[in-house]
């Protein structure tokens, strides 16, 4: 774990920090703005707050970029979505020398556009030995449907003979997820003022802790996220212990 300053005391860093990006639409609506006009100012959140993850020490930041509920959402705002987050990858394959961000995706990738799905791997592939911070994109992702997935792989591997059935534990069960290999994450934090988890992450929060906030996410400045860190050190972590 990483050390920094943080609100004048040195403090540990989380490794993994996940964030559930909320209040787009709500800061534009304020604004008298389209919905994507929201979008456009999160997706510059999200790179002021990369950047600083990065500079903190914080070896994983997960963000909900896209849900598999999200769907429902107008065609003009689903495709404005998809057309900025295939700006924000370029432009992370752009500078990713400098950078040394390692991209990776959580979800079905199948059902986002041909030209977005091959950016997500090239970028996956690019980035794949750089040891800066990794981003994981949540994209058409659902964490019910992350465990349904996994159920459904380890099946399979039980058809065809290549596991037992009392092989599963929940570290085997761990490997059939999108976050293979992903320590869970120490800290969640969910702007908006809403208190939900919204599907994210349902299997690797078991033992997050949840900090939820007063603050629009395009709104959502370091300084906020000092303040969860700082929030998750006021917390006394015990994981089922006394
Ligand atoms: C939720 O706000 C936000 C989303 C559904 C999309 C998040 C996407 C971005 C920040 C754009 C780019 C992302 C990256 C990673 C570059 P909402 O629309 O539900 O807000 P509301 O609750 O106020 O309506």
């Amino acid at each position: 774990m990483a050390e920094a300053v943080i609100g004048g005391k040195t403090l540990p860093v989380p490794r993994h920090i996940a964030i559930i990006m909320d209040g787009n639409g709500r800061w534009a609506k304020n604004r008298g703005l389209p919905r994507t006009a929201g979008h456009a100012a999160g997706g510059e959140t999200f790179r002021k707050i990369a950047n600083y993850c990065r500079s903190l020490g914080v070896e994983y930041l997960t963000v909900y970029a896209f849900s598999t509920e999200n769907w429902k959402r107008p065609e003009k705002e689903i495709s404005g979505l998809m057309t900025l987050l295939g700006k924000y990858i370029r432009e992370g394959l752009r500078d990713m020398e400098k950078n040394h961000v390692r991209f990776c995706f959580f979800g079905d990738l199948s059902r986002l556009p041909q030209k977005l799905q091959t950016l997500c791997l090239e970028a996956q592939e690019r980035s794949a030995g750089f040891e800066g911070v990794q981003v994981n994109f949540c994209l058409n992702y659902g964490g019910r449907d992350e465990i349904v997935k996994a159920a459904r792989d380890f099946a399979r591997d039980v058809a065809n003979g290549v596991r037992q059935p009392e092989e599963l534990t929940e570290d085997v069960f761990s490997q059939y997820l999108y976050s293979k290999d992903v320590p869970d994450p120490e800290l969640i934090i969910r702007p908006s003022g809403e208190m939900r988890l919204s599907n994210f992450l349902l299997w690797q929060s078991a033992y997050s802790e949840l900090v939820f906030m007063n603050v629009l996410w395009p709104d959502f400045t370091p300084a906020d996220l000092d303040e969860a860190i700082l929030e998750y050190h006021r917390r006394n972590r015990r994981f089922g212990g006394v």
